[in-house]
């Protein structure tokens, strides 16, 4: 924690080039929105974090107020002060140190900011060196260092070329802030006020401006639905290293998605093409090929290939095979092969559910609980018609439609038609001699 800086996050802008209708910052990565994970990295640096808010105000506010606390929300005034110099004009940072972020970088980390956070200098910015720089602002570096930067639309071919860009980072001291930020002009291409004039103006009147050259990894920025989907591809690698470094066993780990709230203990093994989401819970299971746990918790249990645990399941010592739907359950030493929905429903110890049994939950107006106990054996193909318990040690005859809120224990129950034979018809149907 470092008690001496301030970090803004720049996060009002529209972000039209994701063409969505949907503000940039609340796209996700790794199942969270964008803005979380700059967020994130800057309450590992300081208590004193201001986010500037304006498009979808509303929804990115509580996107962030619902995972962190003592984060002070700014509105910048886009009407009249649109871009990112428009951004910093209503900020009071509370340290004579201000770190601006902008909101469109999901990689950054806490550690990837060092450089900055360490300076002395009144200007810290970043840059890095592109090969295909497009899109980012160009840096002109003149004989005495940085000069200025120049927006890809204000750019001349000459300026064009330039393959050093500005990564969208940088450190301030406040005093810079208050004295350079109020004589941005909106006279540009894009009539905004670039926050990246500061540089040029600071320059004039000789103040140094420290380059730190940054990784693209880290600094990256989301502009568009393609870079999007790279910035994933770099923090699923980043989640999937953490993981098998904690001692998670990964086949062909390239084609598993792990979102960043799912949290593993024991030794787990995920095989090729499994998704993990939400805030999952995997301890000591084996989750096999194609198959997909969203925000629920497995104890010592395996699932799959092609199993689907909807969320709020919950599985302790339980198998559920291939084909097998599991929503809002708990299963506790179950039994479930092939082929099955069960869906708010409790199940008990020894329990097995044979296959393609339905828990038929939803009448069409409200959905209701299957509660089955202990040591039950449900035949294949039973639906069981909720609300419905099924005391333990029961025995229920495959085909059966269950249509009884309560079964006692011990009993067998079936329903099932009484079996009819017609002899020859299939010969006499087709016209054929026996
Ligand atoms: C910005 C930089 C560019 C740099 C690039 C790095 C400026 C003028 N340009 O360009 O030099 O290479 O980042 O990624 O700063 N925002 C606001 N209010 C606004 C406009 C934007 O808060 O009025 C926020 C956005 O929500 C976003 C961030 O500022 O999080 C950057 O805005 P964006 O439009 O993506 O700027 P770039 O064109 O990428
Ligand atoms: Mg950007």
């Amino acid at each position: 924690m470092n008690q001496e800086l301030s970090i803004v996050i720049l996060a009002a802008g529209k972000g039209s080039r994701m063409k969505s209708p949907k503000a940039k910052v609340l796209h996700t990565i790794s199942g969270k929105p964008m803005i979380y994970h700059s967020v994130k990295a800057a309450l590992e640096l300081t208590d004193d974090v201001i986010v500037v808010v304006a498009h979808q105000k509303e929804a990115v506010t509580e996107a962030i107020s619902s995972e962190f606390d003592n984060i002070t929300f700014i509105e910048q005034d886009t009407e009249n002060f649109p871009g990112t110099g428009g951004a910093v004009m209503g900020i009071e940072p509370r340290y004579e140190k201000v770190l601006v972020l902008n909101g469109d970088m999901p990689l950054i980390t806490a550690d990837a900011l060092h450089g900055f956070v360490e300076s002395k200098s009144n200007i810290v910015m970043s840059i890095f060196n592109l090969v295909d720089p497009s899109g980012y602002g160009r840096v002109v570096i003149g004989r005495h260092g940085v000069e200025r930067i120049v927006e890809q639309k204000d750019a001349t071919q000459e300026e064009l070329a330039i393959t050093y860009v500005n990564a969208g980072i940088y450190s301030f001291k406040r005093s810079v802030l208050e004295k350079y930020v109020p004589r941005l002009s909106s006279d540009n291409a894009q009539k905004e006020y670039y926050l990246t004039d500061v540089i040029a103006l600071a320059k004039a009147d000789g103040i140094n401006i420290e380059p730190l050259e940054v990784d693209e990894e880290h600094f990256k920025g989301v502009n568009s639905k393609l870079d999007l989907a790279n910035a994933e591809e770099i923090m699923q690698d980043r989640i999937r290293n953490r993981w098998m470094n904690e001692g998670i066993i990964m086949q062909l780990p390239h084609t598993i998605y792990i979102e960043a709230g799912v949290e593993f203990e024991g030794e787990c093994i995920v095989e090729n093409g499994a998704r993990i989401c939400g805030n999952s819970r995997i301890v000591s299971s084996h989750i096999k090929a194609h198959s997909v746990v969203e925000d629920s918790t497995m104890v010592n249990s395996d699932i799959g290939p092609m199993g689907h645990l909807r969320p709020l399941s919950h599985l302790t010592d339980t198998h559920v095979g291939n084909f097998v739907e599991v929503k809002k359950a708990t299963l506790d030493g179950v039994k479930a092969g092939h082929l099955s929905y069960i869906g708010d429903a409790e199940v008990g110890r020894g329990t097995n559910i044979g296959a393609g049994v339905i828990t038929c939950n939803y009448d069409g107006i409200r959905k209701h609980k299957t509660v089955i106990g202990k040591n039950v054996f449900v035949g294949s193909d039973t639906q069981i018609i909720a609300p419905c318990t099924i005391e333990d040690d029961v025995m229920v005859g495959a085909g059966t439609t269950l249509a009884s809120d309560r079964v006692k224990s011990g009993v067998l129950v079936l329903s099932r038609p009484k079996l009819k034979v017609i002899e020859n018809f299939f010969y006499k149907f087709f016209g054929k001699e026996n």
